[in-house]
């Protein structure tokens, strides 16, 4: 997708990665809309031209009214980016089911209703001139939306199944304009395990992750290149496709040497 005049919405937009994309977003030449709870934050780092709608995405009459707001101010949507989300460091049997259910809902059914708010729209408005498709959804899931990690288990579920609904939506409308991206990131240097729901990672992972960890600038770069390029999937670093592949092909293995690190073997 060509990014110059497109009107884009980034949850998450208030730091880390959705921060960081809402910048190069903005520098591509989209106009945008940004959204996140903490609207001293999302308007420290606003443009003028951009539209700031704060609010709780769990509440589902904010979400309606954060895509009445968009239209109302562009008269159409480009690009969703489905970037908010949240961490949970828990065993899945010793954790509360609530904050499972609180988990879900933000990883996975926000995005849901978000895109099921967008597309109907999208598949409405006429195509720009040069324009390929008519609209497009991105979905930031993670690395362990591709590789099970036991540390969070939870989580992982979530992701995976964001990264299923994104391939399924591809699919269910592949004829008619409406693309769609998974975005799968390693670590990235964010307050994401700060403000995990509960929990913490494990030792080894928590001393070690900065060795591996990727700025939310570099996420940000990774996944404009996959929106322009019209990729169904990004995993970020590049180097972590070794370990999906290593997941397929030795299930095995990888799950002793996770199950090591997280202190379960
Ligand atoms: N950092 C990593 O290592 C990593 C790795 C893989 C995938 N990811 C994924 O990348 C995405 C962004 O994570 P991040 O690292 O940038 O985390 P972060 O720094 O904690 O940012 C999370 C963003 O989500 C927003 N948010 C949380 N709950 C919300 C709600 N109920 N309503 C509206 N906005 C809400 C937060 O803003 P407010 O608090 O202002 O609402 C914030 O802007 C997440 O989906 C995460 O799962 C992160």
């Amino acid at each position: 997708m060509e990014l110059q005049n497109r009107v884009a919405l980034v949850t998450g937009a208030s730091r880390g990665i959705g921060a960081a994309l809402a910048r190069q977003l903005r520098e591509a030449g989209c106009l945008l809309v940004l959204c996140a709870r903490n609207e001293e934050a999302l308007r420290a780092d606003a443009d003028q031209a951009d539209l700031v709608v704060a609010g709780d995405l769990l509440d589902a009459a904010f979400r309606a009214h954060l895509m009445r707001a968009t239209l109302e101010r562009f008269g159409r949507l480009d690009l969703l980016v489905n970037n908010a989300g949240v961490g949970h460091y828990r065993s899945s049997i010793e954790a509360d089911s609530e904050e499972i259910r609180a988990l879900w809902e933000l990883n996975f059914f926000v995005p849901l209703e978000l895109a099921r708010l967008a597309v109907p729209h999208m598949l409405e408005q006429p195509q720009l001139p040069g324009a390929r498709e008519l609209g497009m959804v991105v979905n930031v899931s993670s690395i362990a939306g591709k590789v099970t990690l036991p540390w969070f288990t939870m989580y992982s579920a979530s992701k995976y199944a964001l990264c299923s609904w994104t391939e399924g939506l591809r699919m269910e409308y592949l004829g008619r304009g409406i693309r769609t991206l998974a975005v799968c990131p390693g670590y990235v240097k964010t307050e994401f395990q700060a403000n995990a729901l509960s929990g913490a990672p494990p030792t080894p992972l928590a001393r070690s992750k900065d060795r591996f960890a990727i700025t939310p600038e570099a996420c940000a770069r990774a996944i404009i290149r996959g929106i322009r390029g019209n990729k169904r999937t990004v995993v970020t670093p590049a180097s972590n496709w070794a370990l999906v592949v290593a997941s397929r092909l030795l299930p095995g293995v990888v799950e002793r040497r996770l199950a090591k690190i997280n202190g379960s073997a």
